[in-house]
């Protein structure tokens, strides 16, 4: 097993199937753009092969499925599919939500049992604002069938200034209704947002979000697994919501992720641009692949850091 000196490993897998998308939201996307695919994309068949090599080398038991947005590739399915026989404690997928209902049979199908969908809006008008593409209500129909399946439905909010921050208190409401857990994203220095002045101008802190909260609700901190990028509180009889609180309450000592991107890249930390490709691993037996591998497992653990500093790297090529 790979750890390093704060006892971090990898046990959490993100692999991003695609890094287009059809939506471009406002944090994610710079004005005028939209995401493409990559230009080396691996198919489904080689993307199954690397996880099941980093399961291996890396004891990876999670498994979540992102881009990008990973509904949008042909290759969904048969990853989906795939990804669920192999020997896995989780599986999980985090989308936008738009081919919910497209996608909705394979899905349950499938037999996954939980899915994270964004969304950080229930008004039309700011909707079309922050994600530039897509229709709330396909997104909430998809939602709605989602949970009528029994699969379990966490939703991730970007609470911005300038857009939703007056919906805080809304969609915790919406959530709740639903038995879906709410998660606040605080929003990152990724992108476009690294050095222009849209971050200081949106972002809002988990302080501002639990005073909003606080004005309606009475709520207590809940205990969270040791890995888990949450902080999550418990509002009594009426349920659970967290904040992923990379700048408030940052995360980075106790990271147990690694990330796949499209293209068969390996990154350690959201927080670097530095990448190792699987590609040329995936050609050679086992027994010859799996030194390499191991040997780029402590590289990639080697590029943790001690804080999020914020990255070039775009939230799509990596899947969050
Ligand atoms: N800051 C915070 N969250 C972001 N996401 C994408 N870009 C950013 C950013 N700059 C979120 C999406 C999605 C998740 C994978 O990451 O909304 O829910
Ligand atoms: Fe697409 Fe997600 Fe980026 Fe929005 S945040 S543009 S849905 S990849």
């Amino acid at each position: 097993m790979i750890v390093d000196r704060l006892g971090r490993r990898f046990k959490n897998l993100r692999v991003s199937l695609t890094a287009a998308c059809n939506f471009a939201c406002s944090y994610c996307v710079p004005d005028g753009k939209r995401l493409m695919k990559a230009q080396h994309e691996l198919p489904a068949t080689d993307l199954l092969k690397a996880v099941t090599l980093l399961q291996q080398a890396a004891g990876i038991d999670k498994i979540r499925i992102t881009g990008g947005e990973p509904l949008v590739t042909p290759k969904f399915d048969e990853f989906l599919l795939g990804v669920m026989q192999l020997p896995l404690n989780d599986v999980s997928l985090t989308t936008n939500g738009q081919l919910l209902p497209k996608k909705h049979d394979v899905i349950v199908e499938s037999g996954i049992k939980r899915i994270n969908v964004s969304l950080d809006t229930l008004d039309n008008t700011r909707f079309k604002n922050i994600c530039r593409g897509g229709d709330l209500d396909v997104v909430l129909g998809g939602i709605e069938r989602i949970l009528d399946a029994g699969i379990a439905v966490k939703i991730n909010m970007v609470p911005l200034r300038s857009q939703n921050a007056d919906e805080i208190v809304t969609m915790l409401d919406y959530c709740m209704e639903r038995g879906i857990e709410l998660r606040f994203i605080e929003l990152m220095r990724m992108g476009h947002l690294l050095n222009g002045q849209g971050f200081q101008q949106d972002f809002l802190s988990m302080e501002s979000l639990l005073d909003a909260i606080g004005e309606k609700y009475e709520f207590a901190r809940t205990d969270a697994p040791y890995d888990s990028t949450a902080v999550r509180f418990e509002i009594p009889n009426k349920g659970i919501f967290g904040i992923i609180a990379n700048e408030s309450e940052p995360f980075c000592r106790s990271c147990t992720r690694l990330r796949l991107s499209s293209d068969g890249d390996l990154y350690g930390c959201l927080s670097s641009s530095r990448k190792q490709s699987m590609s040329d691993l995936l050609d050679l037996p086992t027994h010859l692949a799996l030194p390499k591998l191991q040997k780029m497992l402590l590289g990639a653990l080697a590029d943790k850091k001690l804080a999020f500093q914020g990255e070039v790297t775009v939230m799509k090529f990596i899947g969050g």
